[in-house]
């Protein structure tokens, strides 16, 4: 049997059990932050989400976080029902009675609500939207790097269900990571529409070459705030970082892969379809790369 893992495994912590989560306006206990089946999230999958993590005291660049959530719900036509310092305030209610300081991580998911009628149509959720934050006590717990495998799912076009949109609906990640599974893999390697080398079911794809860092164009997949931060730290330290076009052959050969995400940072892939990365342990450059996004964490957290 395949030990797997998953790129947003936690160490297991029991105070996990006792966390209040935010639910429409209350803070309640676990047991009690249920939603109806009526609900348009549960139902249809309709609506937006956002991963942030705690360092600190400070929630990792808050301002990318919220103006994605806000981009998010206006592309799906959903008003949230609070503004920026609305949201917010949420987030610190919910921080503040779970007694949290650092390394919490925070699901942020906004739904169009209770519907009238148990159909598609949106005009059938008419009592406003479904708002919830869990919070968890979170700290990446990874006894060995990734493992990823490609897949036959590929990152649509944007005129369909846009690959950019952190939707609650993540059908095709889900079947992604299944056949990934399936295939003795821990995640999926996912393609772009040409064949591409384009991100993983759940986190940003990154390969290192020869001392140049390398990721896909942008096109297809989620605009990662940690892809985008990490993009941001090479460029300011001297990296040659590009984003292209390149295909399984340039990664099989890389001399490092890594993924990038809220949840895990910079998280080392050792193989890809049985194919061993570099050393197969996390590279030189990943630790760079961690240890410069280390400190941007702190200086976002020194300036808020
Ligand atoms: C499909 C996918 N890719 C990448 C990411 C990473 O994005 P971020 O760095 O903003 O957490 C996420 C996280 O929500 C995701 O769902």
């Amino acid at each position: 049997m395949t030990d797997h893992v998953t790129t947003h495994q936690a160490a297991e912590d029991a105070r996990n059990e006792d966390i209040l989560i935010w639910l429409n306006g209350r803070v309640v206990p676990k047991a009690e932050a249920v939603v109806s089946v009526y609900d348009s999230g549960f139902m249809l999958g309709d609506g937006v989400w956002e991963g942030l993590r705690l360092y600190n005291g400070h929630w990792a660049f808050l301002s990318e976080h919220i103006d994605r959530l806000f981009e998010a719900a206006k592309a799906i036509d959903l008003d949230i029902g609070l503004d920026t310092a609305g949201v917010i305030q949420a987030l610190e209610d919910t921080r503040a009675a779970n007694n949290m300081t650092t390394d919490a991580h925070a699901r942020l998911m906004v739904t169009r609500g209770v519907k009238t009628r148990p159909f598609q149509h949106p005009g059938l959720s008419r009592q406003g939207p479904t708002m919830t934050i869990i919070m968890e006590h979170s700290k990446p717990s990874l006894p060995r790097p990734i493992r990823l495998a490609t897949v036959p799912h590929i990152r649509g076009l944007p005129m369909t269900q846009d690959p950019k949109l952190n939707s609650h609906s993540k059908l095709n990640c889900i079947l992604a990571c299944i056949a990934a599974e399936k295939a003795g893999a821990d995640e999926a390697l996912m393609l772009d529409i040409n064949g591409f080398v384009n991100t993983t079911n759940a986190c940003n794809f990154f390969i290192v070459r020869k001392g140049a860092v390398w990721t896909s164009t942008g096109d297809y997949c989620m605009n990662g705030i940690t892809r985008q931060k990490v993009i941001d730290v090479c460029r300011a330290d001297g990296i040659p970082v590009f984003e292209r076009n390149y295909s399984l052959v340039d990664t099989y050969g890389a001399d490092e892969a890594f993924l990038t995400g809220t949840f895990g940072a910079q998280t080392p892939v050792s193989e890809i379809d049985g194919r061993q990365i570099g050393t197969g342990e996390m590279g030189d450059m990943t630790k760079h790369i961690r240890a410069l996004y280390k400190d941007l964490v702190a200086k976002d957290a020194a300036k808020s």
